[in-house]
């Protein structure tokens, strides 16, 4: 805890326990650092925090404006139910959040690691969030595999000596930012490290690895665009496309195999890749004014509504047969 205390980073959200924007600021930074680091999410907490001030205002927003601000971040489906739930806790708990940890996990978007964080950020409760900082600190401590070893167990058997300090929110932030700052996955900084004396990992002559192998996936996809006299393009949201369901895409279908397809006409082939997904892209289009019920025409200049960047992607490809 001293080693936090004084090596900390001034992050926007750690506001004062008496800040009134303690829940808002935690609450949307917890969503927005599920699966992404903290520089990226930084200036989206700007944009957002500087358009909705409170949570009320935030509530009171809708879909279209909190996913055009989301823009760009991704996970769409965060910014989604970060939405609903701030609805939820203005209106049903008159913007606060409720003390029980089931009651907590009921709202959109919040399992048990975001349970855990929020109870401590923002009610300094004894819990702490074990995400991919915090497992690996605890298993360099005890030089053991991730896999191996039982998270809850360790906290639990170790509940009186971790929250001592009643410091219960610090202690969530310090466990993370000494594992991204100190305990980092790839050479970790075990020099300054105040943790030294008691580390398996540094004094063990088998250490374990941390070289994570990401599960890269190959998806073969096929494309169709609609173009009309306008030089727009027919998106829809009925497509069920994991990763982007709900979304403004054109047609997309998953594909076993390249074919040539009579009706639509060939563009190119190219490769996106999103997550854990390689994507191979067969891309097509076809000049037609008519289009299915559920499409609506889209241009990438002139278009305010929110625009997935893999849609993006898309249309920037089409748009050099104009
Ligand atoms: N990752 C998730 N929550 C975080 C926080 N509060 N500070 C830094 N990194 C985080």
């Amino acid at each position: 805890m001293s080693w936090y205390d004084n090596n900390k980073r001034n992050l926007p959200w750690r506001v004062s326990k008496n800040s009134p924007k303690k829940l808002y600021y935690r609450l949307l930074s917890e969503f927005m650092l599920q699966q992404t680091q903290v520089k990226t999410v930084l200036p989206f907490f700007k944009k957002f925090t500087e358009k909705y001030k409170s949570l009320k205002s935030l509530s009171t927003s809708n879909e279209k404006d909190v996913l055009k601000l989301w823009e760009g971040l991704g996970y769409y489906r965060r910014a989604r139910n970060l939405l609903t739930t701030s609805k939820i806790l203005v209106n049903k708990f008159n913007s606060r959040l409720p003390e029980s940890r089931d009651e907590i996990k009921k709202l959109p978007g919040i399992g048990d690691y975001t349970a855990s964080a929020l109870l401590a950020l923002v009610h300094d409760r004894p819990a702490i969030a074990v995400d991919g900082n915090v497992k690996r600190v605890f298993s360099r401590i005890l030089n053991k595999e991730i896999d191996r070893i039982n998270f809850e167990k360790v906290i639990k058997d170790n509940s009186k000596k971790l929250f001592y300090l009643k410091r219960n929110s610090d202690l969530v932030e310090a466990l993370m930012e000494f594992g991204a700052l100190i305990c980092k996955p790839k050479d970790p900084n075990c020099n300054d490290c105040c943790l030294k004396r008691n580390c398996k990992y540094l004094k063990s002559n088998s250490k374990i690895n941390f070289s994570r192998k990401k599960i890269i996936k190959n998806k073969n996809y096929d494309i169709f665009c609609y173009i009309n006299k306008d030089r727009k393009i027919a998106l829809t949201q009925k497509n069920q496309i994991s990763f982007l369901k709900n979304f403004n895409l054109p047609k997309v279908k998953e594909s076993r195999s390249f074919k040539n397809n009579k009706d639509w006409k060939f563009l190119k082939n190219y490769k996106n890749s999103i997550s854990n997904l390689k994507l191979n892209i067969n891309l097509y289009y076809k000049f037609s004014d008519k289009i299915p019920p559920s499409y609506n025409w889209y241009s990438l200049k002139k278009n305010k509504e929110f625009i997935p960047s893999f849609t993006k992607n898309i249309l920037r490809q089409v748009s050099t047969l104009f």
